[in-house]
């Protein structure tokens, strides 16, 4: 089955409205075009250049009966050489790795100034997985510690690929950018020029809830995590909801980092009793205290347990995710579909507010 060409359309949409206010009359290069969903959404009125590996899917982007040319190739590759026109946009919605396509497309190409610029990237599902990533210059980067990977994986996008960018555009200057995290995804838009400067592109207007989830309650938030409370709990004791708290983490690597400490630093009061306990001798205590921390050397033994539902058939469930974490995930997900479908509540609100 060919893979989902879109997790995020919203977002992906919302990302470049907002940076083509900068772009200028001109073509499009659209690699990998795929159905061709975002370019109907974006660039209908422009000459739009295409391409894409998949056949079925040229066929598809074809008969949208865009200005312009679709051919089948490998955009890593450039197929589009032949153009001398400028491009005023190039948009490399990838799967995971746009960046391959994006630097033959940077040596080859006529490009507008300025010159605007989208990318979807899964990098960062490599990091978490095992360390080992392509970085945006192609080369194979191997982050091996727990606390390097952690550090790639949060700060990817203000670390690794931002000043790779800034760099690899000279003597061109980027004048704005957008990004948006989501899961493992990155999301982001640039606005270049050879003239140094910034560009003004407006600011997404912040959810009136995000805005309220200020310093002065974030700090009650992990302070009540520290404290011991779950995720649902400490968000109640700082006055805001749960789906609050959830956009102020994607938002922002560094309150997510500060809550997953604030958590395992709850746990520091409990290890203490529990050693405490054990040197008391009491045995469950001590099992506990030896399974966790004496690196294998101590395993509780293999016990297998079957368990049923009623009168021994099938158990019954509804999995929504074991972890707050993951039913907010979920729930957000849900969220997410409902926007880009655009449906609103009955009163009218964006379903993230309800
Ligand atoms: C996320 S989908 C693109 C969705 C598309 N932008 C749209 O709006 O419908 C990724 C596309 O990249 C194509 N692809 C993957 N690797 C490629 C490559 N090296 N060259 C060209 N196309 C590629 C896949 O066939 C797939 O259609």
């Amino acid at each position: 089955m060919a893979p989902k060409q879109h997790v995020d359309f919203y977002r992906k949409v919302a990302i470049r409205k907002a940076l083509l206010t900068k772009a200028i009359v001109g073509p499009a290069y659209i690699p990998f075009i795929g159905d061709g969903d975002v370019a109907d959404a974006l660039y209908r009125d422009r000459t739009i250049d295409g391409a894409d590996l998949d056949p079925e899917r040229v066929a598809t982007a074809k008969g949208r009966g865009f200005t312009g040319e679709i051919r089948q190739g490998d955009c890593d590759e450039y197929p589009f050489a032949d153009v001398k026109e400028a491009f005023a946009v190039a948009d490399f919605d990838s799967y995971a790795y746009p960046y391959a396509a994006f630097r033959t497309f940077w040596a080859k190409a006529e490009k507008s100034d300025p010159f605007v610029c989208f990318f979807t990237d899964g990098e960062r599902q490599a990091i978490k997985r095992s360390g080992a990533y392509r970085h945006p210059s192609g080369d194979s980067t191997d982050v091996s510690t727990i606390v390097e990977r952690r550090k790639a994986y949060n700060f990817y996008w203000k670390q690794i690929v931002e000043p790779w960018f800034q760099e690899y555009v000279k003597p061109w200057h980027v004048l704005a950018t957008r990004f948006y995290l989501r899961r493992d995804m990155l999301y982001w838009g640039a606005v270049v020029s050879r003239e140094e400067g910034a560009v003004e592109v407006e600011a997404e207007p912040k959810r009136e809830h995000v805005k309220k989830f200020n310093q002065k309650r974030r700090k009650v938030y992990l302070q009540a995590l520290r404290d011991g409370m779950r995720r649902t709990a400490a968000a109640q004791a700082a006055g805001v909801d749960f789906v609050t708290v959830w956009h102020a983490m994607k938002d922002d690597p560094e309150f997510a980092e500060a809550v997953d400490d604030a958590e395992v630093e709850a746990c520091d009061p409990i290890e203490t009793a529990l050693y405490d306990a054990a040197q008391s001798g009491n045995v469950p205590a001590i099992q506990t205290w030896l399974y966790g921390r004496s690196k294998g050397r101590w395993k509780p033994p293999n016990v297998k347990t079957e368990i049923s539902g009623p009168g021994g058939g099938p158990i019954e469930h509804n999995d929504v995710g074991a972890t707050d974490e993951a039913r907010i995930d979920r729930i957000m997900a849900i969220v997410e579909r409902a926007r880009a479908r655009g449906d609103r509540s009955p009163t009218g609100d964006d379903p993230a507010n309800i």
